[in-house]
């Protein structure tokens, strides 16, 4: 066989296993803008699987920033931030990410998944260890792969098993070689250690215990990292994220979000102490080497920010409706696993059922995914709804009297 041949062939048994066991994934094509309402296949649905949790990806206000920026920046960056693409916006909206989180100073990546492989990878390397919570986002687990450190992931939410963890290292540093350390790019130097989670978790819906994972931080001299791509604009009395959530106010905890997801925009973002984005300028490889975001995604990003600050209601009426959705789905025995926030999963535990059921509430007008693994763990496939700021209350009470019923005709 040629090789070439050799490759569909390979491709074609691994899709049909893909579909023999409900784990084959296919494109949703959406007609028209992000909106609660959107066409499928020319017919409306009510959307409940999009991140654009403040309903701003269609803002007026955001669409009249990104043209203004075209018309004075045109579209494209045209190298890299290092080279000649570092433009004002970019300049610009750092500014305003750092004022907004109360940092000295933040980064912007072209995406979170950018983010995360850049920022871990530039952190650690060999003979460091990082220590994950297992239910971390794949960008996380990717960054955490590049960097070669050692990888300790410890289950969800599990302060005993980190601190354990953390016990072991410091014993024995962990089963790191002499050779390791002296490969190390600091030799002579004690192991960098970092500590990572997710504020609120992508698939699950709860927030990291993050107060106790600092104290674990300061005691075993760890960094830490929390992605708030979910948490940005969403948790905290001014949407500021995990810390605010909390009140944890420590300059020294590496923050990174999104823009992509309640911003409505696109892009991502780290923020911390100034000697820190220097270092990333300058050694974040996802950052130096790729042509940087148009000028008119950063105009956008900076005007998402202005609505949220000026309107803090958008926050609230995201959160109201959290609670109605959320209360309805407990109320008809329907398990929402851990969910805290506006990412609301209902297990269903079976691959193919999660899809049959996903299908039938697309016919019935509900566009929600059934999320499978690889993402999610064995055996707790789910329908991972989302809400949105601007859904009507209406639709939401079609949408929870539907999805109980359809829920239970397929138990
Ligand atoms: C927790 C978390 N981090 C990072 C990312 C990646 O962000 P982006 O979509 O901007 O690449 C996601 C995206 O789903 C996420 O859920």
């Amino acid at each position: 066989m040629r090789e070439r041949d050799a490759f569909a062939y390979y491709f074609e048994q691994e899709l049909s296993r893909l579909k023999d066991a409900g784990l084959y994934r296919s494109l949703s094509l959406i007609q028209g803008a992000q909106e609660p309402r959107v066409a499928i296949n020319g017919r409306e649905v009510i959307i409940l699987c999009s991140n654009n949790y403040l309903g701003l990806a269609n803002h007026p206000k955001i669409k009249e920033a990104a043209i203004k920026s075209i018309e004075k920046y045109g579209f494209g960056s045209g190298a890299s931030r290092l080279v000649s693409g570092n433009m004002e916006p970019h300049r610009e909206l750092e500014e305003r990410l750092a004022r907004f989180k109360g940092t000295e100073a933040a980064l912007v990546f072209n995406s979170g998944y950018h983010a995360n492989i850049g920022i871990i990878s530039a952190l650690v390397g060999k003979g460091d260890v990082i220590f994950s919570d297992k239910l971390n986002h794949a960008s996380i687990v990717d960054g955490c792969l590049l960097s070669k450190a050692e990888l300790k992931r410890y289950p969800h939410c599990d302060m005993d098993r980190l601190e354990r963890l953390l016990q072991e290292t410091e014993k024995g540093r962990s089963g790191a070689t002499e050779k390791d350390l002296t490969a190390h790019q600091f030799a002579n130097s004690p192991i960098r250690k970092l500590i990572i989670t997710d504020g609120i978790f992508s698939m699950d819906g709860d927030i990291a215990p993050l107060q106790d994972i600092s104290v674990l931080a300061d005691k075993y001299n760890c960094v830490l990292m929390v992605d708030d791509a979910h948490a940005t604009w969403v948790l905290g009395i001014n949407g500021k994220g995990t810390l605010e959530h909390f009140g944890i106010d420590n300059p020294d905890i590496i923050q990174m979000g999104t823009l992509g997801k309640a911003l409505g925009c696109f892009g991502a973002y780290v923020a911390g102490s100034r000697k820190l984005i220097d270092y990333l300028i300058n050694k974040a490889r996802s950052f130096i080497y790729t042509t940087s975001l148009p000028p008119t995604v950063c105009a956008a990003g900076i005007a998402a920010i202005d609505i949220i600050e000026d309107e803090p209601q958008i926050r609230q009426g995201l959160w109201d409706r959290v609670k109605f959705f959320r209360k309805g789905l407990k109320e008809a025995g329907l398990n929402t696993m851990q969910s805290e926030t506006q990412i609301i999963p209902i297990l269903i535990g079976e691959a193919d059922k999660a899809v049959r059921i996903s299908r039938s509430l697309l016919d019935k007008g509900i566009f929600v995914q059934a999320i499978r693994p690889p993402t999610v763990p064995e055996g707790t496939s789910r329908l991972r709804i989302t809400l949105m700021a601007n859904h009507s209350l209406d639709d939401l009470k079609y949408a929870l009297d539907t999805i109980k019923e359809t829920v239970a005709n397929f138990a």
